[in-house]
């Protein structure tokens, strides 16, 4: 299966605009119980380093552009985001890391558990160690 999971939105856009709606179980695979924001990323700044025990997320950048590389101990794979009608699933136990934020990027994510710094695998060494087929 590819590390590359995007999901695609339809626009309910109109001549005044567009509109992009999100639901439970809809075109988001996972009840959201938090969403988070991240912007003004300086340049030259990657962020990420990490999987997630448990935690499903949906990123989306609703503004500007950026790099995700998505690892899941055997396999990178890259992608742009550059489009709010599209969603990046990052399942758990995928490594990802975010680079080349453009100066306006917004990117807005969907998490399937409120914050919990428990879930985080921050070392690469540990997450190889985690996974079930290693
Ligand atoms: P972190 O997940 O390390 O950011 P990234 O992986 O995007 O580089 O989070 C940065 C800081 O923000 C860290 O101290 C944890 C905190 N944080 C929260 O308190 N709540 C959240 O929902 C998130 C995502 C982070």
């Amino acid at each position: 299966m590819s590390l590359i999971n995007l999901i695609d939105f339809p626009t309910l856009g109109d001549e005044r605009g567009s509109l992009v709606a999100l639901e439970n179980s809809n075109n988001v695979p996972f009840d959201i119980k938090r969403v988070y924001y991240i912007y003004g990323t300086a340049q030259g700044v990657a962020r990420g380093f990490h999987a997630h025990k448990a935690l499903q997320q949906l990123a989306i950048c609703i503004k500007g552009c950026c790099r995700f590389v998505m690892d899941d101990g055997v396999n990178k794979e890259e992608i742009i985001l550059s489009s709010p009608l599209k969603g990046l699933f990052i399942n758990s136990m995928q490594w990802h890391e975010m680079y080349d934020f453009s100066a306006d990027c917004i990117l807005l994510v969907l998490a399937s558990e409120v914050y919990d710094e428990n879930d985080y695998i921050r070392n690469y060494e540990s997450f190889i160690e985690g996974l079930p087929y290693v």
